[in-house]
């Protein structure tokens, strides 16, 4: 085992409020951190796991834009949502904590000045898109146009998401705003940029060789390998510096007088936000943070997605460097991809198994998610959860193995010794030495791949102490044997109950509930990890009641949860919110009325509108539409369609407009005219 630090500082990525949390996110940052952290406190080890909501950044004004609301207030309910669903998975953090507070804003914006005075930025005046109808610079997830890698119509500014490249927004093809569909302008704007150039050579020695500042900082081959990868072709690629600002108005406002309108980029703030949930942590605790943050001794060591890779290995180091007094990573060990039933996991098509969700369907059963995630965890590659293999894991291992083995044993201790764990004689079969030896080399075998974050090979180790337990009994038939030979049958009942709480050590950062329960059965409750490897539960201990662990995954469920995700949903659209109630009132105020269009032209200097001459059947009039993109002329003109005749003559351009024409608004960004149907004619009233 690896060298013991004095303390260890754990963090899982901040998780967007923007948005629920799905089964793999807890897979990717949150259950490996929990497995860990909740090894390091069963070996009684100065640990402390830090989270929060990310509650920055375009995603989240994107969203409170298209669902008609204001980014607190959708930041307000995800916090909600999501430390729910932590909760209910029992995600443990010791602090969970959110980065729109003041305490954050202030201690993102000390930090920021602090390398604002230290030289880490560079003040450049660039060229930026900005969106001339809504009159504001554009984030680079507000651009949308052709992935320039894969020719996919609608990648962002910031990455295509159908071939996964990383892009800048000048790359995409026939760029548009988000916000207003516009094609956006290059306006010049001051921002503060991180030129990570500068930082190459020290990086590369971080990253390969484990060294900082000259000494060994940690081992590099303990890092995974797809981890360094990404690392190393980053800066074989050439870093480019970044910018630590942007113009938007939801963020950590720039701390330096005349930058009214700019925050802090989020992936500044964010990672700043496990400092300051470490400080709030300490504060709620009474203790001293600093020793977290800055002193040799600790490790720290971020959980995250490998999508997260470059800012926790790259950027932020760079950060903490140029401060100086912070500690940099000492692991990331990032996981890989969970797909589900055989495709990408994506929020906007509905194809993820949500955390919350789960925890209502399977009440209390998030021990069955934990097991089955933790043991398909998509730690060195991609991985792939589906329902059928939740099921036969939960059936077959869970009831069938861990479920089995622990009835037997309670039913067995009950029948035979009065409930009271018998005695042994101490003279062990070569079986029984067998399994004594491995029940003493499981904790260290399960610890260490803990360790080196292989979770999948610790479940294993765990299971296998099981496995062997449930296969003990079976070939020794305890139930027969104490017909003939009362004393073996006890030696082999003693072995089990052995093997069973110390089972019940080792799964227990795996199956928290369940190991619960076995050790309040047992009476064993409280042993920590240093204690397991030997016997653990006394001649003469009186069982609790008979734990009732597992039930099994009925196909039903099988096909229920499979159909929340299927045909059901094939075809749902990712629709706007209703407007607020109207009156009939309201809706009689507007006369809307059956119009032919006349004629067509484009109106000069303006891309996106069209004048028309429409009839209404009692006169002709000017109407001025912003169609020109979607229609030519030629396409208008002889068309009925719905005209909202009572509008307010507004002045577009220099052209009177007197009505609106109705279209609708396709998924896909599209427009279509809303036509009534033959036999409706020019001043058809439409009520
Ligand atoms: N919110 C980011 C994501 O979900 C992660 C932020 S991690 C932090 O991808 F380090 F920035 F906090
Ligand atoms: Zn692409």
């Amino acid at each position: 085992m690896s060298e013991q630090p004095a303390r260890t500082l754990v963090t899982s990525a901040l998780p967007y409020a923007n948005g629920p949390i799905h089964i793999g996110h807890i897979a990717g940052a949150y259950l490996p951190a929990d497995l860990y952290v909740r090894y390091l406190r069963a070996r009684k080890r100065d640990v402390v796991w830090v989270c929060g909501s990310d509650e920055h950044g375009a995603a989240i004004t994107l969203r409170a834009r298209k669902e008609g609301t204001t980014p607190r207030a959708i930041v307000d309910r995800y916090h909600e949502e999501m430390q729910g669903a932590f909760r209910g998975l029992d995600i443990d953090f010791d602090h969970y904590d959110r980065t729109s507070s003041a305490e954050h804003h202030e201690f993102a914006q000390s930090f920021f000045l602090d390398l604002l005075e230290k030289g880490a930025f560079t003040e450049e005046t660039r060229q930026q898109f900005y969106d001339p109808i809504e009159q504001q610079f554009l984030a680079d997830r507000y651009i949308q146009g052709a992935c320039p890698k894969c020719a996919h119509e609608k990648a962002f500014g910031d990455q295509c998401e159908k071939c996964g490249s990383a892009l800048s927004p000048e790359e995409l093809i026939g760029p548009k705003s988000t916000l207003s569909g516009a094609t956006p302008e290059m306006r010049e704007t001051t921002l503060w940029y991180l030129p990570m150039d500068r930082h190459e050579d020290w990086l590369r020695e971080y990253l390969e060789q484990g060294k900082l500042d000259g000494e060994v900082h940690h081992d590099p081959k303990a890092w995974k390998a797809h981890v360094l990868g990404q690392c190393r072709s980053w800066i074989d690629g050439g870093l480019q510096s970044r910018a630590m600002t942007r113009d938007l108005d939801w963020g950590v406002p720039v701390p330096v007088e005349g930058a009214d309108g700019k925050v802090l980029y989020v992936w500044l703030d964010a990672p700043l936000g496990y400092i300051t949930a470490t400080r709030n942590w300490a504060a709620k605790k009474g203790v001293d943070w600093e020793p977290y943050w800055k002193d040799k001794d600790t490790q720290l060591v971020h959980f995250i997605g490998k999508d997260n890779i470059v800012f926790h290995c790259i950027i932020f180091p760079i950060l903490l460097k140029e401060q100086g007094e912070y500690l940099l990573p000492h692991n990331v060990p990032a996981n890989e991809f969970m797909n589900l039933e055989g495709d990408k996991i994506s929020t906007s098509r509905n194809w993820a198994v949500w955390a919350s969700e789960y925890v209502q369907d399977f009440d209390g059963r998030s021990d069955e998610m934990r097991y089955v995630l933790a043991s398909i965890m998509p730690e060195q590659k991609d991985a792939e959860f589906t329902w059928e293999d939740f099921q036969s894991r939960v059936n077959n291992e869970l009831a069938d193995v861990l479920g089995n083995f622990v009835n037997r044993v309670f039913v067995l201790t009950g029948k035979f010794h009065g409930g009271k764990v018998p005695g042994a004689s101490g003279q062990w079969t070569d079986v029984d030495e067998a399994l004594l030896s491995l029940m003493k080399g499981t904790p260290e075998a399960v610890g260490e791949a803990i360790e080196r974050y292989r979770f999948r090979e610790a479940l294993q180790h765990a299971m296998g102490l099981v496995r062997a337990g449930n296969k003990y009994l079976t070939e020794e038939e305890p139930w027969k044997v104490a017909k003939t030979d009362p004393v073996r049958a006890a030696d082999i009942l003693h072995l089990a109950l052995q093997v069973t709480a110390n089972a019940a050590v080792v799964l227990a950062p795996f199956l928290p509930k369940t190991a619960a329960r076995l050790t309040d059965a047992l009476g064993t409750s409280g042993l920590p990890w240093d204690a397991a490897g030997g016997s653990l539960v006394p001649e003469g201990q009186p069982l609790g009641p008979l734990p009732i662990l597992f039930e099994k995954i009925t196909d039903e469920q099988v096909a229920e949860q499979q159909a929340k995700m299927g045909p059901e949903l094939e075809g749902m659209r990712d629709v706007e919110p209703e407007k607020d109630e109207t009156t009939f009132d309201d809706f009689q105020s507007m006369d809307l009325r059956v119009a032919e269009v006349l004629s067509a032209e484009k109106v000069k200097g303006a891309d996106k509108l069209l004048q028309l001459i429409v009839r209404t059947g009692y006169d002709e009039r000017t109407v001025v539409s912003g169609i020109a993109e979607h229609f030519s002329p030629e396409e208008v003109v002889g068309r009925r369609v719905v005209l909202l005749a009572n509008l307010a003559p507004r002045k577009i351009r220099g052209v009177v407009s007197q009505g609106m024409v109705l279209m609708a608004s396709t998924e896909d960004g599209g427009l279509r005219f809303v036509t009534p149907e033959e036999g409706a004619e020019p001043g058809d009233i439409i009520r």
